[in-house]
């Protein structure tokens, strides 16, 4: 007879449309209660994961409202509390920090885990200050606090996806992050897409090869107008040129960056490579032109610019088929490799290992949004059997 095991138990917050609780789930963690305030992505997770999700802002939920006794608290708080411009404010006030929420109920409820994850620019914020100050609110709190900053594309999610995740737990044993089991053979754009490439997008579910499909629907705005340069520049002239001035001055790239207030920017203008090297912008080129003092000879081609037309073909946001797709945003999905239309919502789904029999619910923007967020439900799984060795 099968004996009756009891799963093991999760609070989610900022849960979003469930990536993370979805790998949880994989993993064999029974997911009690979540929480976020986007409605459209709890209508998506209340149609794939489950009722217990509740809407609303969670600085408003009191502790008391949420079950005691549950073993992990996940939660991927947002990141715009942290941005340049509120930095100062909130080192300084720091109840602007959702992340201050889920401290709260790790402090009321005790789970023996908790997991956050995070955007890359975290480490970096506040020159590091801001993710020490999270790790020592945890450790304060009595947990073993570790963090990683993990690539999906090395857990064999076909993207590059750069994340930190946050792993902290009471019950003093170490923090374990999963194998990177696809450092050297990462999974392609094609090898998952591929066979929807051909296949014209529409509102309505349709059977392929014995699967239905929903979401093939896409943005088509690949055509765009950017401000781009009016005259030919060569990049490698502009290079030797302005080397030999900041030769001249005696300037080190790193007190150039300094000037600028930029970490590895002033790097690539003086670098001669067609992968890397790039030209100033207007604005720095003024700036670098008062800092090196040198002459008009190319302030002309450099400068002057003009609204120009994207084609699809040449958008520098094109996916590649032949590696893992560039991080997906919130914000929009790049552009097919072959077809004059951006990714579908499903095609983004599955970059983000969501199965397919997981439907999205709500306007495109807010589907693709939904997706954009997510924690890529395999990367999540791996991270879930890490922990559940433990309880
Ligand atoms: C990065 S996403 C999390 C995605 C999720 N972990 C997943 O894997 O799908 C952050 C979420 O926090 C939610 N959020 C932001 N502020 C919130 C608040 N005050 N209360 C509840 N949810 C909030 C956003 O709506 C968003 O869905």
């Amino acid at each position: 007879m099968k004996k009756n095991i009891r799963k093991p138990t999760v609070v989610s917050l900022f849960s979003g449309c469930g990536g993370l609780d979805l790998g949880f789930i994989n993993a064999g963690f029974d997911i009690i209660w979540a929480n976020d305030f986007f409605s459209e992505a709890v209508e998506t997770y209340k149609k794939n994961i489950g009722d217990h999700i509740i809407l609303g802002d969670i600085s408003q939920i009191k502790s008391s409202e949420i079950p005691n006794d549950f073993d992990v608290l996940l939660g991927g708080f947002p990141c715009q509390g942290f941005s340049i411009a509120n930095i100062k404010r909130s080192m300084e006030d720091e109840r602007n920090f959702l992340y201050k929420e889920m401290l709260r109920i790790v402090k009321d409820k005790k789970p023996k885990f908790f997991l956050a994850e995070n955007v890359k620019g975290l480490l970096s914020m506040h020159k590091g200050k801001v993710i020490e100050m999270i790790v020592n609110d945890f450790k304060k709190l009595g947990y073993k606090v570790d963090y990683k900053l993990v690539n999906s594309a090395d857990y064999g999610v076909p993207q590059q996806r750069e994340r930190v995740i946050i792993i902290g737990n009471r019950i003093g044993v170490k923090n374990k992050f999963p194998k990177e089991s696809h450092k050297n053979k990462h999974i392609t754009v094609k090898n998952i897409c591929g066979d929807l490439a051909n296949v014209r997008t529409r509102d309505l579910p349709f059977s392929l090869d014995g699967k239905t499909i929903h979401n093939h629907v896409a943005r088509t705005n690949v055509h765009d107008k950017f401000w781009g340069r009016k005259h030919k520049v060569n990049q490698h002239d502009i290079c030797d040129y302005l080397k030999y001035w900041r030769n001249k001055k005696g300037i080190s790239t790193k007190k150039v960056d300094e000037h600028f207030g930029y970490a590895h920017t002033a790097g690539h203008w003086f670098r001669k490579d067609n992968n890397s090297g790039s030209i100033p912008k207007p604005e720095d080129w003024w700036k670098l032109k008062n800092l090196l003092g040198f002459d008009d000879k190319y302030d002309k081609q450099v400068t002057e610019l003009e609204l120009k037309e994207i084609k699809f073909e040449q958008s520098l946001r094109i996916n590649n088929w032949d590696r893992p797709s560039d991080t997906i945003t919130a914000t929009g999905p790049e552009i097919h490799p072959s077809k004059k239309r951006r990714m579908s919502v499903r095609e983004c789904a599955r970059i983000q290992t969501f199965p397919d029999n997981f439907v999205f619910y709500g306007s495109l923007g807010n589907m693709y949004k939904q997706i954009g967020n997510a924690v890529p439900v395999l990367l999540s799984e791996k991270l879930a059997k890490t922990i559940k060795k433990y309880l």
